[in-house]
């Protein structure tokens, strides 16, 4: 594991966009794999700046998002298409036809599942992913659970992610219950992994996942077994 520990929240979104520069200068075909949330808001914005500075080109760049909440349309503004197009695609020169996330509207969301780890699987995989931590130690929407489940799916969130994420709804009854989410074995088989932490309430969950055992209940303990792993925090001494 590449540990990377940063001062302040600037230098972790600075730190990410870095990896993510050199992914897109090296490989101008790569797929990369998003998250959403507030960790990566930063680093998109200074992928943005990158871009504006003409020093970036993404016309051939391949995304595939993590997770999308079930009802969710991409017009609404709680939807991860939403805060995509608004915190990034909108502002870099990207082919929105090769940006996916699993369709939150599907009639059969088991079904869209299996089609967007079938995508992944034809795109030839995820060269960079990045990835954010819930507070309970999940990645994308792979809750703490008796076992880690491998494939793309539609799971049910967790009590405590349901209140945490409340903060962009107006209620917490508004949250969706469930969400389309890459399963562990769609994440592990990215060929580099970029885990990004801010903030020290997380740090104890932080610890337990690059420390700790590796363990269901804590969902990004399994990243300990990625050899191309980079974590990038703010929250470590
Ligand atoms: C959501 C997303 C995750 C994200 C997590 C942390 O639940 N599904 O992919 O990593 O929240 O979000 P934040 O960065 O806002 O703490």
């Amino acid at each position: 594991m590449n540990l990377i520990k940063v001062k302040d929240y600037e230098e972790l979104s600075r730190a990410v966009a870095d990896l993510i520069y050199m992914e897109v200068n090296n490989n101008p075909e790569c797929v990369l794999g998003l998250a959403t949330g507030s960790t990566p808001i930063g680093a998109y914005k200074c992928i943005i700046e990158d871009y504006n500075a003409g020093e970036i080109d993404f016309s051939d760049v391949t995304t595939v998002n993590l997770d999308e909440y079930v009802g969710l349309s991409p017009e609404n503004p709680q939807s991860y298409r939403y805060f995509m197009d608004e915190n990034f695609f909108n502002h870099i020169n990207i082919d929105k036809s090769r940006t996916h996330l699993p369709d939150g509207m599907a009639q059969d969301p088991d079904a869209e599942a299996e089609r967007y780890e079938e995508l992944i699987e034809e795109l030839d995989g995820i060269d960079l992913l990045l990835l954010g931590m819930g507070h309970n130690g999940h990645i994308g929407f792979n809750e703490p659970d008796e076992e880690f489940v491998a494939n793309t799916r539609r799971v049910y969130l967790a009590e405590q992610t349901l209140k945490a994420n409340s903060r962009f709804f107006d209620s917490t009854e508004q949250v969706p219950e469930s969400a389309i989410t890459m399963g562990i074995k769609t994440i592990m088989s990215a060929r580099e992994i970029i885990l990004a932490v801010s903030g020290n309430d997380k740090a104890n969950m932080l610890k337990k996942a690059l420390f700790g055992p590796i363990t269901p209940r804590v969902p990004a303990s399994v990243l300990q077994l990625h050899n191309g792993l980079t974590v990038i925090t703010d929250c470590l001494e």
